[in-house]
């Protein structure tokens, strides 16, 4: 296979942040189609992207040429009505899934079917049960199929982090602290949400670096800001508890004000370490100093994102996944499924895992 040829199924605020990414900086892939509920929108995406195309064939910028192997090229990039013919089409090699994730079952066993590659948004699916069916089916096929996208593994400040806990330098691994804020979220953003599409990074975060599932979450919920809407449960603070008996918490505060932050400290038997700090350009003028935050997510962890796929790309191509696989997503599922239930009663929950040795064989 010369070049990989992906599709993308939703192109809302994600979507669109691969298809660019696709288009502009991943080597060895073409994106040739895309598909969305709204189907405007993704009239309107793939109109830009080929207007790009265009301009680039034409001599355009280089800032926003595509390479590979070292030529930037026009492409087309067609709209495909129903997700479920693009995930079927013969020209799509391999499937970003963008869409919202009440949908994302529905898609994955598509692909399944039709034994497309799948970098998955988190989360993989909505709830503990449907994600085991994903693992199953997937394992029955014998080929792992699906990465999902937790893309703070591909961040360099967390694989450092990673390496540098795996090296043993510190001695054990024995607490995580977590910062997750962002600036604003809708009104339509729940407490429920909260956990599951926020605290979920987390939850992959402290699996991830301690090489451990997570057995119990608490989530206490403090007095909420006053500038969201009625009931939204925000900030909220949850503690793990791991298999191996360490910990991790972690504030999750979605309507922070301020700026997009996300913060780790690993606390280890002869040191910590911190990733996170934001020490980027530090400026001294006009009697201020200081720096700035990012306003969001896709500024924060575009080097991850771009890692994430470009990696994503490189394995599919070698029949592989390099990332978080369907137990990853499975077992995020699992524990927010125990975190949601413990924010309705403010008790600690322990998680309902399957067995992995059983599942997978
Ligand atoms: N990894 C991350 O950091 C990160 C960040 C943001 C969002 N996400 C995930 O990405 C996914 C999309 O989130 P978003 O913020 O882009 O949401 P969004 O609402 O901006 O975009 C979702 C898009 O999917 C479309 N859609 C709805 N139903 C569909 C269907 N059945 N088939 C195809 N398209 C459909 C919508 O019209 C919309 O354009 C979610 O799973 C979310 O959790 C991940």
């Amino acid at each position: 296979m010369t070049e990989l040829r992906v599709g993308i199924v939703g192109v809302g605020v994600m979507g669109a942040d691969h298809a660019e990414r696709v288009v502009r900086k991943t080597v060895g892939a073409r994106l040739v189609a895309v598909s969305d509920a709204d189907a405007g929108r993704a009239e309107a995406l793939a109109g830009r992207l080929s207007e790009r195309s265009a301009d680039r064939s034409a001599g355009g910028s280089v800032s926003t040429a595509r390479h590979s192997g070292g030529t930037a090229y026009a492409e087309t990039v067609r709209v495909v009505e129903d997700p479920l013919d693009l995930i079927a089409a013969d020209d799509v090699d391999a499937v970003i899934l963008a869409s919202p994730g009440s949908v994302h079952a529905e898609q994955l066993f598509a692909c399944l079917e039709h034994g497309k590659p799948v970098l998955c948004e988190k989360p993989l699916t909505m709830d503990a049960a449907s994600a085991l069916r994903v693992v199953e089916a997937e394992h029955k096929l014998g080929r792992q199929l699906i990465q999902v996208g937790f893309m703070r593994r591909f961040d360099p400040e967390y694989a450092a982090l990673k390496q540098l806990l795996d090296s043993g330098d510190l001695g054990r691994t024995l607490l995580l602290h977590n910062v997750h804020r962002n600036k604003s979220a809708p009104p339509t953003f729940r407490s429920e949400m909260i956990v599951r599409d926020s605290m979920v990074h987390e939850v992959d975060v402290a699996r991830w670096l301690f090489g451990e599932e997570i057995t119990r979450i608490t989530v206490h919920t403090p007095a909420p800001t006053s500038l969201v809407g009625d009931g939204v449960l925000d900030p909220q603070l949850a503690v793990f508890e791991l298999a191996n008996g360490a910990m991790a918490n972690v504030e999750v505060f979605v309507n922070f004000q301020v700026g997009y932050e996300v913060r780790c400290e690993a606390v280890a038997e002869r040191g910590s370490a911190t990733i996170g700090l934001g020490s980027g350009v530090f400026t001294r003028a006009g009697e201020q100093w200081g720096g700035t935050m990012p306003a969001d997510f896709r500024v924060r962890f575009e080097q991850a994102y771009d890692i994430e796929v470009q990696r994503w790309v490189d394995a599919t191509v070698r029949g592989e996944i390099d990332g978080p696989s369907a137990w990853d997503g499975y077992a995020a599922a699992a524990v927010c499924e125990a975190g949601l239930e413990s924010l309705s009663t403010g008790k600690p929950v322990d998680v309902a895992l399957a067995d992995r040795s059983k599942v997978l064989g």
